[in-house]
């Protein structure tokens, strides 16, 4: 969230401020790896993605069952920067895994350790397994986050070590989830601004914010497969409309966002079904599809879609002439997301991938203030949800979090969470950043549960064809704040209604 309303918080801030941005430490040994990421690549396919403060010609991975056998080696010359960026984004793709295995992995570097991780489950898996959600999630330390929304008068100054509540709790509970979507805004490097220490030093505060968030969540993103697509942050250096104009080119247009994921984000993938007209629309999908800005790929009993709620669709608010003003995209033709989500979800088999999630970061069910719903969001994409019977749509964007019984058009389903023919809905902002907590608000009468207490994320539960249960974490505590099961009979292989 964000933008012109955090200009309220310039004279507060401006009475508590000294010492500019702070960059971490640039390292002896260059090809030390930072801010290590690894994603779903494909059915049998792990990205890894990790930032070095020198170019590297060759980006290579060693990897293998055991830690003592590496025996595979993966490497592209990939190692691309950006100005301002101190940094450089390297990137080596695992291919021919074992599905739902752990394998350990080291960059290749005179000074990196052995990491590990879990092997994407093959689509049509029937095994259980969770799935966090993540969204709005903000740098911690000295330019970081706050802890109350109303008041954001304990800005805690914290070092970067494992203490930010949500990153926290996810490091405390890994063995409770095996993947991981963030949905947009990472870091809120744009809001350098509201530190005034910051006022004359925008441009390296925003890259010290970018450097320090991905250190941070390194421990998290590197041990986990972590699924990105934008949000309004990821746009520009500042959302000041007026201070936007001065970004250097680097910071504009969702480059830093484009440099990290591009490479590493999969395209949707090519179809496990045996229906011909199914692996046509897959087909289709696949060459539509346009990471890191909009792509699905399949997990297990999961077919995930990533759609970019910023640009490219009509009105879209992040775009050229949006409501954000931020200026950004379009990155691909006319109706090219439209047209994918159309054709990707068109591509699913129930009998291989039951349910069928969609995230992205913009909702349009929401809580509180009217502004905190998408129109042009939901007037693309809510008549499709629907028409392909999506499960359940992901958000984040308002800072709290919200779920909704299953509705359209405003109208709640009247199966409620028996088999319902429209999506069920949450908003999972509450991850914590510099913004603070939104309130609640007035609730819509298909509210079913809202909080805005503390810092909070979700789980999804894949627990078998028909019933999918979702629950609410409290970050600080791990308490189960909220949770619920929506079955689904999915007795169609292809929905369409
Ligand atoms: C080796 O890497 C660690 C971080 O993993 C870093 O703190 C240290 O400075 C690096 N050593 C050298 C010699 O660059
Ligand atoms: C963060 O962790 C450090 C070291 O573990 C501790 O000293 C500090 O009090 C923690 N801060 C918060 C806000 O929990
Ligand atoms: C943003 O980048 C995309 C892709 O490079 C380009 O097509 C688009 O025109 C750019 N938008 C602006 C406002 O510069
Ligand atoms: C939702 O509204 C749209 C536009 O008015 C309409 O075309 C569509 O049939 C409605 N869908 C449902 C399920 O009511």
């Amino acid at each position: 969230m964000g933008g012109i309303s955090s200009l309220k918080l310039l004279p507060f801030v401006a009475g508590c401020a000294f010492a500019g941005y702070q960059y971490p430490e640039v390292p002896k040994d260059l090809t030390t790896p930072f801010q290590q990421r690894l994603s779903v690549y494909g059915p049998d396919a792990v990205s890894v993605g990790w930032n070095t403060y020198m170019q590297l010609e060759q980006s290579c991975v060693h990897y293998g069952l055991s830690e003592s056998n590496l025996n595979t080696k993966a490497c592209s010359s990939s190692s691309t920067t950006y100005d301002p960026s101190r940094t450089w984004s390297n990137v080596a793709v695992l291919t021919g895994l074992t599905p739902a295995t752990t394998y350990y992995y080291k960059i290749d570097s005179t000074n990196s350790t052995v990491g590990h991780f879990l092997s994407p489950r093959t689509p049509g898996d029937k095994t259980a397994f969770s799935m966090d959600v993540v969204i709005d999630l903000g740098v911690y330390g000295k330019d970081g986050y706050t802890s109350k929304s109303a008041k954001k008068d304990s800005i805690p100054v914290v070092e970067p070590e494992l203490n930010h509540t949500t990153i926290g709790r996810l490091a405390k509970s890994v063995d409770d989830y095996e993947l991981i979507i963030h949905p947009g805004d990472f870091a809120y490097a744009d809001d350098w601004y509201l530190k005034f220490s910051n006022l004359f030093e925008g441009k390296e505060a925003y890259e010290s914010i970018i450097e320090q968030f991905y250190d941070q969540l390194a421990p998290i993103a590197g041990r986990k497969l972590y699924m990105a697509s934008p949000g309004n942050h990821e746009a520009d250096c500042s959302e000041i409309p007026y201070l936007n104009n001065l970004c250097p080119k680097g910071q504009n247009n969702f480059t830093e966002f484009m440099h990290r994921y591009e490479k590493t984000m999969p395209q949707s993938f090519v179809s496990s079904s045996s229906n011909t007209n199914a692996q046509a629309l897959a087909r289709k999908a696949r060459s539509l599809s346009l990471p890191p800005f909009w792509y699905s790929f399949e997990y297990g009993m999961a077919h995930v879609v990533m759609i970019d709620t910023e640009t490219d669709f009509p009105d879209a608010p992040s775009g050229p002439d949006g409501s954000a003003k931020l200026n950004g995209g379009p990155f691909g033709t006319a109706t090219q997301q439209i047209d994918f989500l159309k054709a990707d979800l068109a591509s699913v088999d129930r009998s291989v991938t039951p349910w069928v999630i969609v995230a992205g970061h913009r909702p349009w069910y929401s809580t509180g203030k009217s502004s905190n719903s998408c129109g042009p969001c939901q007037e693309a994409f809510e008549g499709l949800f629907y028409q392909y019977g999506v499960d359940l749509g992901v958000f984040g964007h308002v800072h709290n979090s919200q779920r909704f019984l299953p509705v359209v058009n405003g109208t709640a389903d009247p199966n409620g969470m028996k088999d319902p023919k429209a999506p069920m809905y949450i908003v999972a902002g509450g991850a914590g950043n510099i913004e603070g907590l939104s309130s609640v608000g007035s609730q819509p009468d298909y509210t079913e549960f809202a909080y805005d207490e503390d810092y909070s994320y979700s789980t999804i539960r894949f627990l078998d064809e028909q019933h999918l249960q979702v629950d609410f974490v409290r970050s600080s505590t791990g308490e189960i704040l909220d949770s619920s099961t929506l079955y689904k009979e999915h007795a169609t292989d292809f929905v369409e209604q």
